[in-house]
């Protein structure tokens, strides 16, 4: 398996120009904001949206002096939704640091993540990107409906495995399908090998969202994020959703009930977690994200063999079998 260090040896050079413009970015005269942002550089996480678009433009005629402002663009706007994601799900940690809202509080981190959200807005506008402003802005727009449909879902508790994936769909594939799609867009890629790109990000995005999914299971020691926060939080997740289909009506009424109950209760909530790893959840999540899996490497069939298909087929492979 590849690691991701091999992964961006294709567009190694344009991940460390990306590292330029992305601070550059972050770049204030207002000490709080600057200080804050300064600690969102220092704390960054694995860039696997940048590196999506720079393989995609790679793989799609060349990237351009506008990949970067795709990259950047695309990081901000990623970074803007996590910082809020931390406020909404009260996580107080963050790629093994504080979140921002449990350093500064919610107050600043909403403000933050609105300050990283207009910065790439006008980097796009300043640097003649609407065409890919106009790729995000649909992504950004469906991030914010996914994660209100999932809150909608959290307060009843009743989700089926067809509104998870629309609610992933949307909250986190939107966006990796953008990196692919506005990666080609710079390159100069024609609407039908933009739209193939979109598509295959899509699909990589859903497999990236049920491996996340997995990994709430996994010690924070690994990921860097808390473990259980799905089940406290009543987010229903698919090992949740196929343990409660396997069970018959009764317990499933009890295994509710504890959720409801896990909030501020963490034996509850750790009992709830052990129910769900010893039910076949878990392995029907893994079967399901390898489907999604092979979805996004038939996709990229279209594409002429070369370092940078390889890299988005490792990408895939690195994203499904990550530790965090
Ligand atoms: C986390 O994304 C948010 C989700 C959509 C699940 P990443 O796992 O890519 O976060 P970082 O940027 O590497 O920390
Ligand atoms: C996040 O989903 C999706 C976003 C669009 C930020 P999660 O809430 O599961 O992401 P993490 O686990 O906090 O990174
Ligand atoms: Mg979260
Ligand atoms: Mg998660």
């Amino acid at each position: 398996m590849a690691n991701l260090a091999s992964i961006k040896q294709p567009v190694a050079l344009e991940m460390r120009e990306f590292q330029g413009h992305f601070k550059e970015a972050m770049r204030t005269s207002v000490p709080l904001l600057d200080h804050i942002t300064r600690y969102i550089v220092r704390s960054k996480g694995k860039q696997m949206r940048p590196l999506l678009v720079y393989l995609s433009a790679a793989a799609s005629g060349g990237t351009q002096e506008r990949t970067h402002i795709a990259a950047t663009l695309i990081e901000l706007l990623h970074t803007a939704t996590l910082v809020h994601d931390d406020v909404v799900d009260a996580a107080d940690t963050r790629r093994g640091f504080l979140s921002i809202s449990a350093l500064w509080k919610s107050k600043i981190a909403v403000l933050v993540g609105d300050y990283l959200l207009s910065r790439g807005l006008l980097i796009s506008m300043e640097n003649d990107g609407v065409d890919l402003l106009r790729i995000t802005s649909k992504a950004v727009e469906a991030m914010s409906e996914g994660e209100l449909l999932q809150i909608e879902k959290a307060r009843r508790l009743d989700i089926t495995e067809e509104v998870y994936y629309e609610i992933i769909r949307r909250k986190t594939a939107s966006l990796i399908a953008a990196c692919c799609a506005a990666g080609a867009a710079s390159a100069g890629a024609d609407p039908d090998r933009v739209e193939l790109m979109r598509s295959f990000g899509e699909e990589m995005g859903i497999a990236f969202q049920i491996k996340d999914d997995l990994l709430d299971f996994a010690p924070s020691a690994i990921t860097g994020k808390p473990t259980g926060g799905d089940v406290k939080e009543r987010k229903m997740t698919l090992p949740l959703i196929h343990t409660l289909q396997c069970l018959k009506p009764l317990q499933r009424r009890a295994l509710v009930r504890g959720i409801k109950r896990s909030k501020d209760n963490p034996a509850e909530a750790q009992r709830i977690m052990d129910r769900i790893l010893e039910g076949p959840g878990m392995a029907y999540t893994e079967a399901k994200m390898k489907e999604h899996r092979d979805r996004a490497v038939a996709l990229l069939d279209a594409l002429s063999d070369g370092p940078a298909k390889t890299g988005l087929i490792d990408l895939v492979d690195f994203t499904i079998s990550r530790k965090k």
